[in-house]
């Protein structure tokens, strides 16, 4: 299992303590291609956070290839995330005066990886999401679609263990959606990516291996 969720909680402590995960448990498989469906409010995100080292459960344990989460000092975490990890959003948090090619190499970068390396892969990384005409170009200079495939891009551009993906299709109209959603399909068959998605759209369920439901901060449903 890439991923076991045991006994998991997350309570926000506000003036009124907010119990949004109340036992979460769960395993997922390596190359699995995973959506979190439920809705408006249910916890899908704050799953997904915990999942992704995003932040920090109350109670519980997640373990992602035999690493106990919690076990993680903040140092370690940090590294974990950046080379084990990667995140797709709504917004596609691209920086706008890094043209595709370097906001997809800046990981990389950042790794010390040598640039010719760096360069290459960020390369064929662009190339795999349908923009290997399109490296030299600024977010301005991109559609929404665009943008959210340099995002993947970035995301994968370090062979991550787990993609997690927040909503990725949210902002964007039902052709460029498609072509995300097949993507991600692609991505998980092509090379056995294990995905995490939170997803709204029913229509994505066809796409995907597998459904945990969410409500109310318990899984409703897992199929
Ligand atoms: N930082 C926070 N502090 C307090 N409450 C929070 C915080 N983040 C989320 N919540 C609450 O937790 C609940 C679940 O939120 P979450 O964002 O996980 O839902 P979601 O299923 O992703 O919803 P959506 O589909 O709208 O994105 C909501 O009631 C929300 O108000
Ligand atoms: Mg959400």
């Amino acid at each position: 299992m890439i991923i076991e969720v045991k006994n998991l909680k997350k309570t926000y402590e506000a003036l009124v303590p907010v119990k949004v995960l109340k036992n979460i448990n769960f395993e997922v498989k390596k190359g699995e291609f995973l959506a979190l469906m439920g809705r408006s409010g249910s916890g899908k995100s704050t799953l997904l956070h915990q999942l992704g080292l995003l932040d920090t459960p109350s109670s519980g344990k997640i373990i992602i290839d035999g690493i106990d989460l919690m076990s993680l000092s903040e140092k370690q975490k940090s590294q974990f995330r950046l080379k084990k990890l990667g995140y797709v959003f709504q917004s596609y948090a691209l920086l706008p005066e890094l043209t595709a090619l370097e906001s997809v190499f800046l990981p990389l970068m950042l790794d010390n990886i040598p640039k010719k390396e760096y360069l290459k892969k960020a390369a064929k990384m662009l190339k795999k999401v349908g923009l290997g005409k399109k490296l030299n170009h600024l977010p301005q200079e991109l559609s929404g679609g665009e943008q959210q495939r340099v995002a993947i891009a970035r995301a994968l551009v370090n062979d991550p263990l787990i993609l997690f993906a927040d909503e990725p299709t949210a902002n964007l109209d039902s052709e460029a959606s498609l072509t995300v959603i097949k993507l991600f399909r692609e991505l998980n068959k092509e090379i056995g990516q294990t995905i995490i998605m939170v997803t709204h759209e029913p229509d994505d369920e066809q796409y995907v291996d597998r459904v945990i439901w969410l409500k109310d901060g318990i899984i409703k449903k897992d199929y």
